[in-house]
């Protein structure tokens, strides 16, 4: 459908004079102070100040539109690049590794490009060839069984292709695993699976191999890690800069935005959304307007009605929405009077639960923080929902009993500190990022990213390449500013392509 390209103005003007109904929704406030000038309303507001938010105004920018504001709850830009002052250095809560930097002149991920250009201080962080075993009776060698889980990684991204040039139905990693014979038969292959396993399981997608999509999954690594399909390269860079990771964001924003483009501190609670443009209510009543609206809020936030739409979102859209999944990944800090662990980067610890505390690294290391006497623990997906529900001194308690059973014969002391942020009870993102469960079609995905009306839709969640991802947020942002900027200038505007209706490959017959 092609927008008229009549200035919003124009607009307010006739519907104001003709009193369509339709129009005077929401900008009533407007037309009555529209002999002189609008305050509070602009061409677009961008609605998320975190990478993609923040692109997306770079691109509006760089377009030569000004007239926009970016509006976030929180104080600062960067989003879920959130850092936290423990144990005397500055921690990642958040994301904390460049994945996939650039290997000679191929392709470069841009979160790396930005790091370059910031100076961003980092570190290779060696997943694979620095680990050593534990489980329940202390160090026990099972690097055997860790590196051949990762063996059946190849076969498994063949047959996921396979799968996608044969047009045959998406299928579970778990059974893609079944089917190319990978099988963790106990707790130190169970283990290995969740941390190494063919694909690096749930410690990279922060859900297990029976919620995750073989397919989504399978191109999702190829595109950031596999050079031959495009890929930025296999190495995963290790933030440790002392501004914070979200620095490289921060300082990207302040080569561009002047302080009347960021509205901090305010948080959205209504969208109105028409053909017309977007209405925004804050939290303590102020009302924005805007011709254009671009959400970047997390999927978890869409997900649990933190902020309502009006009209209600369409059901095509709301289905999409709903069926791509908010997963968790969750970092535990523990901070000791010194250090008594592996001298390894990482560490996994086999537990007869699967999930339990599972993957472990020194940050107190020659290349990160020496003497710092921190490490951290990870947990994902429902096992990060459970911890989130008890209480510290709980989980504290747990994590304790798992240090002391990898450790049996040192004295182990209480941590001076411990910390872990409970990324999926928070309002503002409900969980870490997106995740592709097997039920979700391809055009679930153009549905989640369509546009409806003026209000458009933009996040890591929305990437079908890189969804979960850093860079997924920074190309998102890229790409649908520079569809609304087309539509500003009064361009080519056309609606996003979606499907009212996903069937599946044949009818069900139910016989
Ligand atoms: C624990 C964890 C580990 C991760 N590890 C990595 C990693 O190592 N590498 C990697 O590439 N990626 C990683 N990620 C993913 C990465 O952080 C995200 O893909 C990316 O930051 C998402 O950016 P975004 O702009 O889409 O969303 P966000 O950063 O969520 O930005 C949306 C903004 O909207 C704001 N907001 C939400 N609701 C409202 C409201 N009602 N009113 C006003 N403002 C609101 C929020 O405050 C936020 O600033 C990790 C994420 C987490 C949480
Ligand atoms: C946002 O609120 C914090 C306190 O919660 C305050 O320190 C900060 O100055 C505020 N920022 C803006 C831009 O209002
Ligand atoms: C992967 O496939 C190769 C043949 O292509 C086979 O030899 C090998 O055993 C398979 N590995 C796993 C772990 O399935
Ligand atoms: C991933 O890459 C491998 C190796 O290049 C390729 O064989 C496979 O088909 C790719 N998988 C997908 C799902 O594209
Ligand atoms: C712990 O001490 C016992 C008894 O001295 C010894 O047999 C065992 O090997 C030690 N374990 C570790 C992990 O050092």
């Amino acid at each position: 459908m092609t927008q008229l390209r009549l200035s919003s103005w124009t607009w307010l003007f006739l519907l104001g004079c003709w009193g369509w109904a339709e129009a005077t929704r929401g900008t009533d406030e407007n037309i009555a102070g529209a002999s002189t000038q609008r305050p509070n309303h602009h061409k677009v507001l961008i609605l998320g100040g975190g990478v993609a938010g923040v692109i997306a105004a770079r691109t509006l920018h760089s377009q030569g539109i000004e007239d926009f504001v970016i509006v976030d709850a929180r104080h600062e830009l960067g989003g879920r690049m959130m850092t936290k002052s423990f144990g005397g250095k500055v921690i990642e809560q958040g994301p904390n590794w460049i994945q996939g930097t650039q290997e000679g002149d191929g392709p470069a991920n841009p979160i790396f490009e930005l790091a370059n250009k910031y100076g961003l201080k980092s570190q290779f962080n060696d997943w694979f060839g620095s680990v050593s075993t534990y489980d329940a009776t202390g160090f026990v060698d099972f690097l055997g069984t860790f590196d051949s889980s990762g063996d059946g990684f190849t076969n498994i991204t063949i047959l996921a292709g396979a799968r996608v040039d044969s047009s045959l139905v998406d299928i579970s990693v778990r059974t893609g695993y079944s089917l190319v014979d990978a099988k963790s038969a106990n707790p130190h292959a169970r283990a290995s699976e969740y941390y190494h396993g063919p694909l690096q399981f749930d410690w990279e997608y922060a859900q297990t191999p029976e919620q995750s999509s073989l397919i989504a999954a399978s191109l999702g690594n190829n595109f950031t890690y596999n050079t031959d399909q495009g890929g930025f390269s296999d190495a995963n860079l290790m933030s440790l800069d002392q501004r914070g990771f979200k620095s490289l964001i921060q300082l990207e924003a302040a080569e561009f935005l002047k302080p009347q483009q960021t509205m901090l501190n305010a948080t959205v609670k209504t969208i109105s959304y028409s053909k017309n443009g977007v209405t925004v209510i804050l939290k303590g009543g102020n009302k924005l307007t805007a011709d254009y609206a671009l959400c970047t809020f997390s999927l978890g936030v869409l997900q649990n009605d933190d902020v309502t739409f009006t009209p209600a979102l369409p059901g095509f859209k709301q289905e999409a929405i709903q069926s791509m999944v908010m997963a968790t990944y969750t970092k535990i800090f523990l901070r000791f009077p010194q250090k008594f662990w592996f001298d390894t980067e990482m560490a996994i610890y086999a537990d007869s639960e699967r999930g339990r505390y599972p993957v472990w690294q020194s940050l107190d290391h020659p290349n990160f923080f020496p003497g710092s006497g921190i490490v951290f623990v990870t947990v994902t997906g429902d096992y990060s929902v459970r911890i989130e529900a008890l209480p510290d001194s709980q989980v504290q308690q747990e994590v304790m009993g798992v240090v002391r059973s990898m450790f049996p014969n040192v004295t182990v002391p209480e941590p001076t500190e411990f910390f872990f942020p409970r990324w999926h009870s928070n309002p503002l993102f409900r969980g870490s990022y997106s995740n592709w469960p097997p039920s979700f079609s391809s055009q679930h995905l153009d549905n989640l990213r369509a546009n409806v009306g003026r209000l458009y839709f933009a996040g890591e969640a929305t990437s079908r390449k890189y969804f979960g991802f850093l860079h997924g947020a920074y190309f998102e942002g890229l790409g649908i500013a520079k569809l609304i900027a087309e539509c500003v200038k009064g361009g080519i505007c056309t609606d996003m392509e979606h499907f009212p209706r996903i069937t599946n490959a044949r009818p069900y017959e139910n016989e």
